[in-house]
């Protein structure tokens, strides 16, 4: 007799799993092999499936500084348990003598200073992370090159046995918990490739043929290099990074200064709306975004030069709830100016719509910035 049969589709993903790709790729530019690797994790761990006697992943993110190894981790945090700061973060730096391991897993009982040293790694602490419907939790060790013999041994342990011992005996159990580790290594080598080639410099319409593939090699054979094959056979994935181009760069402030319009958006009083024109996120991208260094002084470049002046200006009243502002780049000043448009109607919770014949005429508020603007020459 002929049975039926139905052929199924391994390829389909859920729709928690698609949302949460789609999330995080609108929170982070570029690195889709990052995002991939997380996405099939998580997917692996709604259905259940991962093994219960290791963590639920073991993930190295590899590459130059600045290009998004943490902010990856922390935007899945924070569309997944609403908060980045549930990631436990172990910078490996600060772990480099044996004895400052008792800051990671507590000392013994008995100890001088047993009641003062808090570990950083507990069952509560992974456990900060659980929502109702998700029990997953994140930890990250950053700069592993840093750390010393002994947290080495500690890690190797967590990789493979997903549990920690901690020094008042208390056991960690991490099979419910994704382990991040991130690294610079070959660093000096990817930022020599990219010289030229990648990066701010690097003009619109040239791609750089090759030169990911050249960036992967290098990384990866730094990785070998330093680290011991029992390390490497224990990761499921080794994920390189990549240097952003410049249009990316230019997507990174976007998504940047769209957060600091949520800020002000989430402001009980003064809420308004504002828009950077194209000299003025030039000027951004001149000041928080370089080759060497990525995205990584681009946040403090908005804080520095938009946010203080946005604060400035809700301060000192000369902006309002529903006002919508236009932030410029003033060449013969070497200044961002800000300029006050007209009143906002569709600003949420307006409370009164301006008549038409009341709107003010477009007013300028300056506000002094001192410009350590490089010359706008060399762009
Ligand atoms: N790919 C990206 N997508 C979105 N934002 C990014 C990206 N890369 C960098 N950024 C921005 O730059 C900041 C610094 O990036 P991040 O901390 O992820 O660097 P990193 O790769 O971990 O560098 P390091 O090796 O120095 O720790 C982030 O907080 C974020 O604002
Ligand atoms: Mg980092």
């Amino acid at each position: 007799m002929a049975t039926r049969t139905t052929i199924l589709d391994p390829m389909l993903r859920s729709p928690e799993s698609a949302e949460f790709e789609v999330a995080l790729q609108s929170m982070i530019v570029g690195q889709e092999q990052g995002v991939q690797a997380l996405m099939e994790l998580y997917q692996v761990f709604c259905a259940g499936l991962n093994s219960p006697a290791r963590p639920v992943g073991n993930l190295l993110f590899l590459g130059p500084t600045g290009s998004g190894k943490t902010r990856i981790v922390e935007a899945a945090a924070e569309i997944l348990f609403g908060d980045a700061r549930t990631v436990i973060k172990v910078d490996c730096a600060e772990f480099q003598q044996s004895h400052e391991i008792a800051k990671l897993i507590g000392s013994p009982p008995g100890y001088l200073g047993h009641r003062e040293t808090h570990p950083l790694i507990t069952p509560e602490a992974l456990a900060a992370s659980h929502t109702d419907k998700l029990k997953l939790s994140f930890l990250l060790f950053d700069e592993i090159e840093k750390a010393s013999d002994a947290l080495w041994q500690l890690l190797v342990g967590m990789l493979d046995k997903a549990t920690l011992t901690l020094g008042d005996n208390r056991r960690v159990d991490l099979s419910q918990t994704i382990i991040f580790l991130t690294s610079n290594l070959g660093g000096g080598e990817i930022t020599e490739l990219i010289q030229g080639g990648m990066g701010f410099v690097q003009p619109k319409d040239k791609p750089a043929t090759g030169l990911d593939e050249k960036v992967e090699r290098t990384a990866l054979e730094a990785a070998r290099r330093k680290f011991s094959p029992e390390f490497m056979n224990r990761l499921d994935k080794v994920v390189v990074v990549r240097s952003l181009r410049r249009e990316q760069l230019e997507e990174v402030l976007e998504i940047e200064l769209r957060m600091v319009q949520r800020r002000v958006l989430e402001r009980e009083n003064g809420r308004f709306l504002f828009r950077v024109t194209a000299a003025g996120r030039e000027f951004l991208l001149l000041e928080g975004t370089d080759q060497r260094y990525g995205a990584r002084h681009l946040k403090r470049a908005i804080e520095t030069h938009v946010v203080h002046a946005l604060a400035n200006l809700l301060a000192t009243e000369q902006v309002k709830l529903g006002d919508m502002l236009c932030i410029d780049w003033d060449e013969r000043i070497e200044q961002l100016v800000f300029w006050k448009e007209q009143a906002v109607r569709a600003l949420p919770l307006l409370q009164r719509e301006p008549k038409l014949g009341q709107r003010r005429a477009a007013s300028r508020l300056t506000v002094k910035i001192p410009s350590t603007a490089k010359q706008r020459g060399a762009v």
